[in-house]
This record gives structure tokens, sequence and C-alpha cells, in this order.
């Protein structure tokens, strides 16, 4: 049966990044598919509380303290999925965040961070899941780029050149571990409605701005990547890698 395809029954995932926000979304419903998932980001309660309700839908999941900005803290991570869960097959590289202002008052210390955050960790996630992959000679990885990745902004150089970072990291990783059987895809939201960009849609005038210039005329829900990231996990995508999926209400398609 074509459902089937999309069954993650007996895979074990982890997900970065998903004590709240999309992440948190992500890793719910790959759990809602079948998959045991272990969790992680800096927040010790809020990673409990998202492995908590994982488990209520009947698969295994721990929840992992780590920053993934390190390397200590990464092998760590790894570790841990490796030792309780036995395997990794899906990987979702969803850490990340947003620091803006005008190019010329941008700090060096503020630029560093974007790209510690957004794509150091998902260079050192994928690396280290990806040599376990490596051996097994299968593995899904799952990076969270942006529309910012692909298109500029004002006000977000550090956070567009991180995000395109994450999109040629994809690429160039998805040609190089293809004969491995890995695929490595990315998706691309556009604004989701999540506590990264609560402060932004506070501002009615500028939420209005961004709504009109969405062809589906709303602002994402994290539950708007279910889908997406389900489809990039399972066999339903084995013979797609390198791409980039929008998940954008059409933002992208202007
Ligand atoms: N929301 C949007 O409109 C939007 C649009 C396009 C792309 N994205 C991308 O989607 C991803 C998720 O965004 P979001 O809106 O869900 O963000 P969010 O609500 O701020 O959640 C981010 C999650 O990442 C964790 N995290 C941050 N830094 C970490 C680190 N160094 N190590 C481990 N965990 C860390 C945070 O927890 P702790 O702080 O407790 O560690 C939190 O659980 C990001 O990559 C973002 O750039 C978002």
């Amino acid at each position: 049966m074509c459902i089937e395809l999309f069954s993650l029954r007996d895979k074990v995932a982890l997900v970065t990044g998903a004590g709240k926000g999309l992440g948190k979304s992500m890793a719910l419903a790959l759990s809602e598919s079948g998959a045991h998932v272990a969790v992680a980001s800096r927040t010790q309660s809020d990673i409990e509380a998202t492995a908590q309700e994982i488990l209520e839908n009947g698969v295994k999941s721990i929840p992992i303290a780590a920053d993934v900005t390190r390397q200590e803290d990464v092998d760590k991570m790894v570790e841990k999925v490796l030792t309780e869960l036995n395997t990794i097959d899906i990987l979702v590289n969803n850490v990340g965040t947003f620091l803006g202002g005008p190019f010329l008052e941008f700090s060096l210390e503020d630029w560093r961070k974007m790209l510690e955050i957004n794509l150091t960790s998902t260079y050192l996630c994928s690396k280290v899941v990806g040599r376990h992959m490596v051996e097994r000679q299968q593995g899904k990885i799952i990076n969270v780029s942006s529309v910012l990745g692909m298109f500029g902004a004002t006000n977000s150089a550090a956070y567009c050149a991180s995000k395109g970072g994450v999109i040629q990291l994809t690429r160039a990783l998805s040609i190089e571990w293809a004969k491995y059987h890995i695929t490595v895809n990315a998706i691309a939201p556009y604004t989701m409605e999540t506590e990264m960009t609560k402060t932004m849609l506070q501002d009615e005038k500028l939420k209005n701005i961004i709504v009109s210039r969405i062809p589906l005329k709303r602002i994402g829900k994290p539950a708007d990547l279910s889908g997406p990231v389900v489809f990039l996990a399972s066999k339903a995508s084995d013979y797609i890698t390198g791409q980039v999926l929008c998940v954008d209400g059409g933002f992208s398609v202007h």
C-alpha cells in the first residue's frame, strides 16, 4: 500500500532544537508516524516535556540536554542515542535562531554566533551522526534552512548567509554520501508562528505585510512541517536527495 511508504515504524530519529517551535512539532510528527525519537535542546525542562508527549504516542523517546554548537555535547548526545535506542536512521538538524540588524552595526560576535548556531551545529551533528550512517550504508538527514537561505532580506545578512550555507552543505553532502544511500535534503520555511518570530508578529502592520506576500495568505504554523518532515524521513522520498522543500505558502514562487 502506498501509505506504508510513509510509515516510520521501528525507525529511530534524532531531532535537535526540539524543546519548542518547529523542532518540537516535527519530533511529534515523526513519533506519530511510528518513529522512536530522541530530542535535544539546551533547556532540560523543555525537552522533558517534548519527550513526555512523544511517549504518549506509544514509542520510545529520550530527552538530551545538549548545546549542539559544542563538539563535546554532540559526541555525548549521539553516544546516548546509540546506547539507548541502538541506532539513528533519521537526523533532523533543526537548531537555529535569528539575530538581525543593519549590517554596518552587526557585531563580529553576533556574526560568529549566527554561523555557530545555524551552520556549525548542522556540520557537527551531520558529521557525528553521519559516521554511523555511513557505516550502516543508510540514513536520512533533514536540515532546516529558510527561504532566507535563497533570497535576500534587509537587516538579515548573517541569517541569510548562515541559512544559505545550510542549503549548500545539504547539496554537497547529498552528492558525497549518495554512494552510502544516505539522502540529505533541506526544508525551507518562510515565517512560521513560533517563539523566534513572536515579537515580530506582534507588530500587526508588519504581520500584514508578511501575509500579503504569501500566496496562501496566512502565516505558517509548526504543524505545517509535519507532512514534509515525515515525507523526507520516510521511504516515500528514497529517490530524492540534495533538494530544498519550501514550506512557505507559496512565498518563494514570486
Ligand atoms: N519560525 C520561523 O518563522 C522560521 C522560518 C524559517 C526557518 N526557521 C528555522 O527553523 C528552525 C526552528 O525555528 P523555531 O522558530 O522553531 O525556533 P525556536 O522556537 O526559537 O526554537 C528553537 C529551538 O532550538 C533550541 N536551540 C537553540 N540553540 C540551541 C543550541 N545551541 N543547542 C541545542 N538546542 C538549541 C531551542 O532551545 P534552547 O534555547 O533551550 O536550547 C529551541 O528548542 C531554526 O533553524 C530557524 O532558523 C524558522
